[in-house]
């Protein structure tokens, strides 16, 4: 196995950061890795925000509710699924911008920007950085767009927190292959039996020395998805301007 992957078999997300800086040398090799990923037909689709200030720190600390590590971290930046060059260039040649309205250019620009961030995660990895993806951004996605004076056809996805680690979780451990991959078509008894897996991450839990809890990865996935979560994400897509069709 090469260092490459050694590095990504090892990645936990950190949460706790040392005082130790990330310089500046570091930091433009990271937005490097981050704008070198692949984007679909070259559109970037795609900014990132550094967050410098303090105060605007805490603020989006403070949104997050459960990630105070914003706060804290040397770096944090917020991925932004982007469409508003291309709105511009179509609003510049007289042209209708429907086609950035749709949830095609929305999946684009999603997944064009998740590329971006891992490709960031994996580069900071391999410098012996810690990472933390926020997605709990979202908790109040409309004051995040204001805070960070978004425009039209942009949407915060999440945000990573960056440093050097103080402190590193166990490996969690990742479902068993025969229950993601398959060959040819979905296989519905393959993906879908989990009961090796949930005493797997049962175990997991027990016995993890942070926050230790007793419960399955079925169980766990039944407490997050019994809730709808952040029901007013679809009206913000709506009020940037995206039709969701
Ligand atoms: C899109 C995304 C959003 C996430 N949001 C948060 C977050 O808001 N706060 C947090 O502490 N961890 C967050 N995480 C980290 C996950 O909880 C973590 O990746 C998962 O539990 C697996 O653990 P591991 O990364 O240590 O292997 C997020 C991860 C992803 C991919």
């Amino acid at each position: 196995m090469n260092s490459t992957i050694e590095n990504m078999l090892k990645h936990t997300s950190v949460r706790s950061f040392t005082d130790q800086p990330i310089t500046s040398q570091q930091k433009s090799e990271l937005i490097a890795a981050a704008q070198h990923g692949s984007t679909s037909e070259f559109v970037q689709a795609f900014s990132i925000i550094e967050i410098t200030d303090q105060k605007l720190r805490n603020e989006l600390s403070d949104i997050t509710i459960s990630s105070p590590h914003v706060k804290e971290a040397d770096t944090f930046y917020v991925f932004i699924a982007d469409l508003h060059r291309q709105a511009n260039i179509l609003r510049a040649n007289n042209q209708s911008i429907d086609s950035i309205k749709n949830m095609e250019a929305l999946l684009v620009s999603t997944i064009d920007t998740t590329i971006a961030a891992q490709n960031m995660a994996t580069a900071a990895e391999s410098m012996g950085l810690g990472i933390c993806y926020i997605g709990s951004l979202r908790n109040n996605i409309n004051q995040v767009a204001k805070l960070l004076n978004l425009p039209d056809f942009t949407v915060p996805l999440f945000g990573m927190t960056i440093g050097v680690p103080s402190e590193k979780n166990q490996l969690k451990p990742r479902m068993p292959e025969i229950n993601q991959v398959s060959t040819n078509s979905y296989n519905e008894d393959q993906f879908n039996n989990l009961d090796d897996y949930d005493k797997v991450v049962k175990s997991y839990y027990n016995n993890r020395k942070n926050h230790p809890a007793n419960t399955s990865w079925s169980e766990k996935n039944l407490a997050i998805f019994k809730e709808v979560h952040r029901p007013d994400v679809a009206d913000f897509l709506r009020k940037q301007g995206f039709s969701l069709n």
